[in-house]
């Protein structure tokens, strides 16, 4: 597994053009397999996960091509396999969305059970329960799942929890049923949004994307089209927090500064300098270090993508701040390896107690792409080298990362 090393960072400054959104580009591929003609994806991120995705797709009977360095062509003209593969499931949980388009499109599906991953066991009852609703047979074992239906119908669907997967799988699904579906207490982050826009410019109709409460009216035939991704919100909140940890000046480019609102406002109260364009960011100075406490929510509460990040920024200030990570049952796996840089960080169930400390350089590694992200701020500013291992897990959500921190002055090198 390659590694990063990365040494003290005393200053950044420059631009950074912030990539697509992995997290909408997941889904909309998913939803392109409704169509069977050829889509055309612009400002699509190059990540592993991506990549993945597009395979699954291969698999399937489609086809792909990237057109320019960020433009993805997908056409499914016919889906001449129904069964996705383990391999590539199990690598990619968001492969679980093509459950969806391969159900309507050719009335079954079978599929692996997503395993769970270092964050938590991340069941998937909210996708069946809805899929249930709308006329789905629903059969488990051998950790697959089956189903079928020749035609789904539209539903009143109340999910106990907003889960972004099981929001899009089932707007993906009900774009495409006999009749009217509404979706309740609902996911309302920018990527379901985006989705949402996405399949209307193909000839959906759903209405209200972005509250709790959404309403579509399914139709019989969904028609090609261009699309342009939202820029990654995670990926800029990660590059405001490099940019607030160490003295900087830095430009963060092509965002749309109401999606990090929640890190924005949480951090302007720990003192960072940052002033807002239509589609910018800049930071400068370095925040003053107050501590401060955060509670990861459903958006547009403040990001769980961003509790390892923030962490890792939260370990430099000063006197005691709290994070309660409200969303998934195990993401704290960050917590030890910060810790073995120096940090002070406590955990009580779901609350990470953080007394700020000065980090030193240690060898660390990933446990998943934010965590490993996290480990890569905190070397910036750790007295000393610190080398961050198993960077493929942050390869698979961060493009270039390397490169963009290079090109701002972090004192950063890759060993593949
Ligand atoms: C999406 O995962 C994102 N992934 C995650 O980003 C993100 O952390 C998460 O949403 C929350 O914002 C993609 O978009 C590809 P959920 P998803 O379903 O859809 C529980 C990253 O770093 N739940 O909203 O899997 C689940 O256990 C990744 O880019 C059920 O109980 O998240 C979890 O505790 C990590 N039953 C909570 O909901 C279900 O059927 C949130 O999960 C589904 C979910």
């Amino acid at each position: 597994m390659g590694k990063y090393t990365i040494s003290q960072t005393d200053f950044l400054e420059g631009e950074v053009l912030i990539g697509g959104s992995k997290n909408a580009t997941l889904p909309i591929l998913a939803a392109s397999l409704l169509c069977p003609d050829k889509i055309t994806l612009k400002n699509v991120p190059n990540l592993v996960d991506v990549s993945n995705m597009c395979n699954i797709i291969s698999h399937l009977g489609g086809k792909y091509n990237f057109e320019a360095a960020d433009e993805l062509c997908i056409s499914l003209p016919e889906i001449t396999e129904h069964k996705a593969p383990y391999e590539s499931v199990s690598k990619l949980r968001a492969s679980f969305l093509i459950m969806s388009p391969v159900l309507v499109r050719y009335g079954k599906v079978r599929i692996p059970l997503p395993g769970g991953c270092p964050i938590g066991t991340r069941p998937i009852d909210l996708h069946l329960k809805g899929f249930s609703a709308m006329g789905a047979k629903i059969k488990q074992g051998h950790g697959y799942i089956e189903a079928k239906c020749p035609k789904l119908h539209g539903a009143n669907i109340y999910l106990d929890f907003p889960s972004v997967g099981a929001t899009e799988n089932l707007i993906i699904a009900a774009s495409m049923a006999e009749g009217e579906t509404i979706i309740e207490n609902c996911a309302t982050e920018p990527e379901i949004v985006d989705l949402a826009n996405f399949l209307n410019k193909m000839g959906a109709r759903i209405q209200n994307a972005g509250s709790d409460k959404i309403k579509i009216v399914g139709v019989d035939k969904l028609h090609a089209c261009s699309y342009s991704i939202i820029p990654d919100r995670i990926e800029a909140g990660t590059f405001l927090t490099a940019g607030i940890m160490c003295e900087s000046d830095i430009t963060l480019k092509n965002i749309i500064p109401d999606h990090i609102r929640p890190i924005m406002a949480k951090y302007s109260e720990i003192g960072a300098d940052i002033k807002e364009g239509d589609n910018y960011i800049r930071i400068k100075g370095k925040c003053k270090g107050i501590n401060t406490d955060i509670m990861t929510m459903p958006h547009p509460g403040f990001p769980t993508d961003m509790q390892a990040i923030a962490t890792a920024l939260l370990c430099t200030t000063s006197g005691r701040s709290l994070i309660v990570e409200t969303v998934f049952d195990n993401r704290f796996l960050h917590i030890p390896e910060l810790n073995r840089m120096g940090a002070n960080i406590k955990v009580d169930g779901r609350t990470a107690i953080i007394d700020g400390a000065k980090l030193t350089g240690a060898k660390v590694k990933a446990t998943d792409l934010r965590a490993g992200a996290a480990l890569v701020l905190a070397g910036l500013v750790a007295k000393g080298k610190t080398e961050v291992e198993n960077i493929e897990l942050i390869q698979r959500g961060y493009e270039n990362f390397d490169e963009k921190l290079r090109k701002i002055g972090a004192s950063i090198k890759t060993t593949l």
